[in-house]
């Protein structure tokens, strides 16, 4: 390009002479603007029937685990005709993806057993793992492959709310506390570009542009009115306007700059901005697990052993050896030609196995994190009656951490909150208390920002500890470092076994990630095979 045209008056040009539309494929072009095939995981092609001809057919692989990963790799592999044994040592398909409903029933390591006394109604359920995914995962494309329905999820919402107990500031709606800090934020820094603080960074143009958009940003006043946020509708009202002559009444006024700052609100709006994230983000109709259980069918289920605990992994010259326990104890020995493990990793450290002590040390390095979730059967839906509260998630400072509120089942007779979503050390904290003493305290926490009815409505509960959860212990892991040579060593096979899971991927505690990896594994073992004279 030549070096005088910038590439702004360049598409300018573009945009006058060619259009709208001609624009757009011009930006793609200059990589201003992400192309669809940039949003898939670039070069995976499926195997494909009749890729295994002759001696290939019939490979059989023995998958590690029916979770997402798991049932990714024998549903990919199963396209070419490889023969899979699933063994997943839970009694149902899933792993961290797991929907709890009426009548769900769980013993946790401490022998903790809960089972679900939610009402029968596919609204009312409890997705205790992954509950929302973003519209750029490769997650979206096995729903639509796999004909699992989407509907939106509300994650961020201008009504839900926000509260730091430790501050001492009363429950606000998110718009009151963006209004706020947006405004103040604004004023300040439209003061500073009048009074010249800025000067050696911006032209009188760019100090133009500027202060238009704080104008807009912050609702603040002009330069006469000294920039000066001093509330608007933004922050809410407390008398609702309407008809004739009902002007309404803005609540206010805002608190002084100081005050806002103090009150710590502004530190969950990055949130949404997380590339993961969103405003609004999508959900399968009644229940996460409807990915598993679509999985699980198009795998086939006669594939798939419950109850089997793996017992060792021995690397032959030919293949693999798999030995598990079944359901009654018995000890079953597996022969295959591959093997692809997607237990977590510090799970997977612990099966005897002859591979390399480098591999099993290199299972044994990323940290494991803790998270809960309790879902809060109600009786009425209180927070969409009482509050106007229709999905998004609540924020504070209390150990509950986040108040999620269904984004299904609007005006239903009941519905399920949960009471609290927390990682690391807060999830300890729940964990570590028996379940009726978490929703105890879940209800104390709450009850400080929606009042006496989030317990009054109670009418049941079912919690989570990941950390205390058979055959998982832990909800995610994170890597100290990825190029200290582990992450690399457990995503090269290790002779026939191949490491899968969202722990191998740059999408940890993501199921994009599972599936990810699971294609990464698929692809070595595939491209193995064809390559076999
Ligand atoms: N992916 C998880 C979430 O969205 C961690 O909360």
């Amino acid at each position: 390009m030549a070096s005088n045209v910038t590439r702004r008056t360049l598409l300018r040009s573009i945009g006058v002479a060619g259009g709208a539309g001609v624009m757009f494929e011009s930006m793609r072009a200059l990589g201003l603007m992400a192309s669809p095939q940039a949003l898939a995981v670039p070069g995976f092609r499926p195997p494909r029937t009749g890729d295994l001809d002759g001696r290939k057919r019939g490979k059989k692989v023995v998958v590690l685990g029916a979770g997402v990963a798991g049932l990714a790799a024998a549903y990919e592999l199963g396209k070419a005709g490889y023969r899979c044994t699933v063994l997943e040592a839970k009694d149902r398909v899933g792993g961290r993806n797991w929907t709890v409903r009426a009548g769900t029933t769980e013993t946790d390591l401490d022998g903790h057993t809960q089972t679900a006394r939610f009402s029968r109604d596919p609204n009312i359920y409890l997705n205790a793992g992954p509950a929302r995914l973003p519209q750029s995962h490769i997650t979206l494309d096995y729903c639509r492959e796999l004909g699992v329905p989407l509907e939106t999820f509300l994650n961020a919402n201008a009504n839900a709310l926000i509260y730091n107990e430790r501050t001492g500031v009363a429950p606000q709606q998110y718009r009151t506390a963006k209004a706020d800090m947006y405004g103040y934020v604004s004023e300040l820094l439209a003061k500073a570009v009048d009074q010249g603080s800025l000067d050696a960074s911006l032209t009188a143009s760019d100090k133009d542009a500027l202060l238009t958009f704080l104008s807009g940003f912050g609702a603040i006043g002009n330069k006469a009115a000294g920039y000066a946020y001093t509330g608007t509708s933004r922050r809410g009202y407390s008398v609702e306007p309407g008809a004739a002559d009902q002007a309404g009444t803005v609540l206010g006024p805002p608190p002084p700059l100081p005050a806002v700052l103090a009150s710590q609100v502004g530190r969950y709006f990055s949130f949404e901005f997380g590339y993961d994230q969103a405003m609004t983000m999508l959900q399968p109709v009644g229940g996460m697990d409807a990915i598993p259980r679509a999985l699980y069918d198009a795998v086939g289920r006669d594939k798939v052993r419950l109850g089997a605990r793996v017992t060792g992994v021995t690397d032959t010259d030919r293949g693999v050896e798999v030995t598990y326990t079944d359901r009654r104890g018995k000890e079953v020995l597996l022969t295959a030609d591959f093997c692809v493990a997607t237990l977590p990793p510090h799970l997977m450290a612990k099966v005897p196995t002859n591979l390399d002590p480098a591999v099993t040390a290199a299972l044994r390095y990323p940290t494991v994190t803790s998270a809960g979730k309790i879902g809060l059967e109600y009786r009425s839906r209180w927070w969409e009656t009482d509050e106007r509260i229709y999905g998004g998630i609540t924020e504070t400072d209390m150990d509950l951490q986040h108040i999620w509120y269904p984004s299904a089942g609007f005006h239903g007779e009941r519905g399920v909150v949960v009471g609290y979503y927390n990682t690391g050390g807060s999830a300890n904290t729940y964990g570590a208390l028996a379940p009726s003493a978490r929703t105890e305290r879940a209800l104390a926490q709450g009850v400080k920002i929606h009042g006496e009815k989030y317990r009054s409505e109670l009418a049941s509960a079912f919690s989570v500890a990941w950390q205390r959860t058979p055959f998982l212990e832990g909800a995610w892991v994170g890597w100290p470092s990825r190029t200290s040579g582990q992450y690399a060593l457990l995503n090269k096979p290790a002779g026939h076994v191949y490491f899968a899971g969202d722990w191998l991927s740059y999408f940890i505690a993501w199921q994009a990630g599972a599936f990810d990896s699971a294609r990464h594994a698929v692809t070595g073992i595939h491209q193995r095979v064809m390559a076999e004279g």
